[in-house]
């Protein structure tokens, strides 16, 4: 939500600015700008809509500069437009401000400076930070920022200029994400990784309620208050082509073609040589812990959430614990009931969900022990957790989550294993039964992705439809909120989701002639009841497809047209069902002309609550 960047050093800051801003454009894309010291002071180029907008301004006008921010925003507050676009700075133009997050007393502080004389261009929360540090500047920009969030509440990564001390930047993060990346004789800040890797593999990860003084020497870190902290290196060892679409249309693409080895990394080393065990060395959660364990919650947002939901299925199938799912912005409302017998998991492939992140420290405050499954390591859902299981999925860097939530499917297989090995509810031949199919998962995904063709026909035909249905029951249901929940965000397709057995119960009145249905029948045991459904919807005009499992008859005569994946368990038939939804969206999108990896309205890493 927001993407902020940072240079000092002696190269022109433009170019890195702008390309720093492009790694981080899944991070918000409504506008972006820039703010550059020049020969001629502190210059300032925004545009509203894409970085290509700002790119193109400053292709006619370039700022020369070895000092620089830059921000590529989700707009919160006030709608896209060049002036609400950051930097932001004050009366006096000689302070600049790029900001992540919301200041949640902005428009007191917008009062209090008002009547002291400052005069407010934009609609934004942040403009009152360039206004609030010129106002407390008394020769020093970092006590002055210091001084400054004192004032401010609500979250916020900040990279901060001011004319007067050009060779100083000054970095903040308070419950937004914020690294600063270390270079030879140039330093770095980003929102994300990224943002700096073509320039630099060694950072640091600022905490929150810290700040940095960056210069082109060196960098200082501390905490708001200014006691210097020292904080070891963090060596990014991923490359740089994962940040890159080699070679394919778009990330999202390569995305969906990166989930077999996302699968095999994931299970790693995590599964014994001779496949009888699952072994999750990294938790601290002991056997007696989990023998303790009367009720797991799982907490997280959007797909993640759908992935929480398989998990769900998967521990009370396989180690018998009573699990609960909560939409995490929903969760602490409700109050909760939880004990410290409760496992609270939250799932995060960003790792820096504001809902998911408040989520788990409620759990923590209230004595959970708190399991993050996350993608990334050092995000603060990570670093916050008391046990983290690391999807090994890579840079996931499409809007759309596509391998993020495939892992997470992984992540749920090992810990269900784990558990039900220590709990034994589960057979020593049950175990390895599961393990051996787990092990096939990836080639069978290769399979389904050899048969993209067949899908992108079907997708183009979806994509003349406004409306269209999902239906599954238990696992396939899951697995149908998912794939409704994708092909909404990248199609624009109006979509819903719903328990094969519950659209009777009213939602039956919208399936009219040729209204396209998607019926997930994977689930043995729930066949027969999935097609009485499926004859349902058939009946009032539906035009059907079944994704069912290789060698199924039965529901071939049912409907209209068949995607059948791979055989496999029920209970792992999630990770291959998914895949023809995945390529479904993405078709879809691509038929309707929208711009896949950067959906209207959306952002990758959701900041704020
Ligand atoms: C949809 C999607 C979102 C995220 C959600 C949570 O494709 O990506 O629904 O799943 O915003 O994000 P994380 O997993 O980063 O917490």
């Amino acid at each position: 939500m927001c993407g902020i960047v940072g240079y000092i050093g002696k190269r022109n800051s433009q170019e890195i600015l702008l390309e720093g801003l492009k790694k981080l454009e899944y991070r918000g894309y409504d506008s972006a700008g820039v703010a550059v010291f020049t020969a001629d002071g502190l210059q300032i180029k925004k545009a509203k809509g894409r970085i290509a907008n700002l790119e193109s301004k400053l292709e006619e006008t370039p700022l020369q500069g070895s000092v620089g921010i830059g921000h590529t925003r989700w707009a919160t507050h006030g709608k896209p437009s060049d002036v609400n676009s950051h930097p932001h700075t004050d009366n006096s133009l000689k302070f600049s401000v790029v900001h992540n997050g919301i200041i949640e007393n902005y428009i007191t502080l917008k009062e209090e400076l008002t009547a002291k004389g400052h005069n407010f261009v934009s609609e934004t929360d942040t403009e009152v930070i360039s206004h609030l540090i010129a106002d407390l500047y008394e020769g020093d920009i970092l006590k002055a920022v210091q001084k400054a969030v004192t004032h401010m509440t609500g979250a916020f990564a900040l990279g901060v200029l001011t004319e007067y001390e050009p060779d100083r930047l000054v970095a903040v993060r308070q419950a937004s994400p914020l690294i600063i990346g270390i270079g030879e004789g140039e330093n770095f800040i980003g929102s994300d990784i990224p943002a700096i890797l073509e320039y630099t593999r060694n950072v640091f990860i600022l905490n929150d309620g810290e700040m940095a003084l960056l210069t082109r020497d060196g960098v200082e870190l501390m905490t708001l208050e200014g006691n210097f902290i020292s904080r070891e290196m963090f060596h990014v060892d991923w490359d740089i082509i994962t940040a890159e679409k080699a070679g394919y249309d778009h990330f999202m693409l390569k995305e969906i073609y990166d989930q077999p080895k996302a699968y095999r990394d994931t299970m790693g080393s995590r599964i014994s040589t001779d496949g009888s065990a699952v072994t999750l060395n990294e938790l601290v959660l002991s056997a007696e812990a989990i023998r303790n364990i009367s009720r797991i919650h799982i907490v997280a947002c959007g797909t993640a959430y759908h992935a929480g939901m398989v998990g769900k299925y998967v521990i009370e199938k396989l180690a018998r614990i009573p699990v609960e799912t909560d939409v995490a912005s929903e969760y602490r409302y409700r109050s909760p009931i939880i004990t410290k017998d409760t496992l609270v998991i939250v799932v995060s492939q960003s790792g820096e969900t504001a809902d998911t992140l408040a989520a788990l420290r409620e759990a923590k405050h209230q004595g959970a022990h708190v399991l993050a499954i996350t993608n990334v390591v050092g995000s603060s859902v990570a670093r916050e957790a008391d046990d983290v299981i690391t999807t090994w999925a890579g840079l996931e860097i499409a809007v759309a989550s596509t391998k993020g939530y495939t892992s997470q499917l992984i992540a749920f297989y090992l810990l269900g294993l784990h558990l039900a090995q220590t709990l034994g509810t589960q057979s020593a031949v049950e175990i390895k039964e599961a393990i051996t199919a787990l092990r096939e998962l990836p080639a069978q995904v290769e399979e389904i992705l050899g048969q993209a063709e067949a899908i992108k026909v079907v997708a183009e035909e979806m994509a003349k439809h406004d409306n269209l249905f999902f239906i599954g029951r238990g696992l396939d249901y899951a697995v149908a909120l998912e794939g409704s929940l994708k092909l909404k965000e990248i199609s624009y397709i109006h979509s819903e989701a719903y328990p094969a057995g519950e659209l009777k119960h009213g939602t039956l009145a919208l399936i009219e002639d040729d209204i396209p249905v998607i019926a997930l029948a994977t689930q043995h045991e729930l066949q027969e009841k999935t097609v009485s459904n499926i004859k349902e919807v058939k009946a009032r005009g539906a035009n059907v497809l079944g994704i069912a499992v290789e060698g199924e008859r039965e529901l071939q005569k049912s409907v209209d047209s068949t995607f059948l994946i791979p055989k496999t368990l029920d209970v792992l038939s999630p990770a291959l069902a998914v895949i023809p939804l995945q390529l479904l969206s993405y078709y879809a999108s691509l038929a309707r002309g929208n711009d896949v990896d950067k959906p209207r309205n959306l952002a990758k890493s959701v900041t704020v609550e």
